[in-house]
């Protein structure tokens, strides 16, 4: 069993990670850390308290995370791909009943959970990178292992020639994460791009599901992968970038891994570019400065459970 303590925009491929992580039988959620991204800080609290609020789950707490990067302009809102309001056609209620907590909440749950905890970051990095400069190094060393969602490693990037969405939104904040954590592992759009969900995938899904997320899944993918059809040519579905982070953490049998130290370009013409070494003969590097970055997966493996996890109860 996994302790995860979720970092997340929802967004429709946030929200689909939030619901594998609440259904999947070897995660335990034990908060979501909700932060700018696919949508404002508001927006994603609100959608997360959503998404408890519909499994039952108000014991997990909501933390709210960072509303803008530390350089440059908040760079958010893709309304065609994930809706006005972050879950497409889907807006949550008014009266949320909802477990928010501030910031410092964090700490708290790492303390608390020393030695336990598995950290996934699928949103911009600026509130885990707060996380380091606040709660200090030592305690972040403290935590098992890192999942992030991010970079493009001689793959072309999704919000610019070079550069992927969440090391774009603050690279600063990632490069930062990367310089200071320990055992990250980085699934990038390499293998994410790839872990798409088809309609026809969806309709299976469909017949089988009767759990708390059956009426939600259908529309919000549906609205996801039509805004894909257009942006990526042939591409077959949608891709969820986010739910494959976490099926790596709990299966990274299935992943194939290069160890290389990264770097995130903080200039301006190629922002959020990841850097690593894949010369033949790459420089030496200290061992625990070095990142395993996915660069290939076994897709079947994460279709064939995509689709068992969501049709649990
Ligand atoms: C990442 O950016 C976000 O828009 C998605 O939710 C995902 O985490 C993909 O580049
Ligand atoms: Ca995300």
């Amino acid at each position: 069993m996994k302790k995860v303590l979720l970092f997340s925009d929802p967004g429709i491929d946030d929200a689909i990670g939030i619901i594998y992580a609440l259904l999947h039988p070897q995660i335990d959620l034990v908060g979501i850390v909700t932060g700018y991204g696919n949508v404002d800080e508001k927006q994603a609290t609100a959608n997360a308290s959503y998404l408890l609020q519909l499994a039952g789950r108000p014991d997990i707490p909501v933390i709210r995370g960072a509303t803008g990067p530390f350089s440059g302009e908040v760079v958010t809102y893709y309304p065609e791909i994930h809706g006005e309001d972050g879950l497409g056609p889907i807006r949550p209620p008014e009266n949320l009943v909802t477990n928010v907590h501030r910031f410092g909440a964090v700490h708290e749950l790492i303390s608390k959970n020393k030695g336990d905890l598995s950290i996934v970051d699928t949103g911009r990095s600026t509130s885990l990178a707060a996380s380091f400069i606040l709660s200090g190094t030592e305690l972040l060393h403290s935590v098992k292992e890192i999942y992030l969602m991010g970079g493009a490693f001689n793959y072309p990037g999704n919000v610019t020639a070079v550069a992927e969405a969440n090391f774009h939104g603050d690279p600063i904040a990632t490069d930062l994460v990367l310089e200071k954590g320990r055992n990250i592992t980085i699934i990038p759009l390499n293998v994410t791009n790839r872990a798409t969900v088809t309609t026809q995938m969806l309709d299976t899904i469909a017949v089988y599901q009767s759990n708390p997320f059956s009426s939600l899944m259908k529309p919000i993918i549906e609205f996801y992968i039509d805004a894909y059809k257009n942006l990526i040519p042939g591409l077959n579905g949608a891709p969820m970038h986010d739910s494959v982070t976490l099926f790596a953490l709990v299966n990274p049998q299935y992943f194939h891994y290069i160890p290389r130290r990264v770097r995130v370009d903080t200039s301006e013409l190629s922002r959020g570019r990841t850097i690593a070494d894949f010369r033949a003969k790459p420089d030496d590097e200290p061992p625990e400065t070095l990142e395993r970055i996915a660069i290939d997966f076994n897709y079947q493996a994460f279709a064939n459970d995509f689709m068992n996890i969501m049709t649990r109860r």
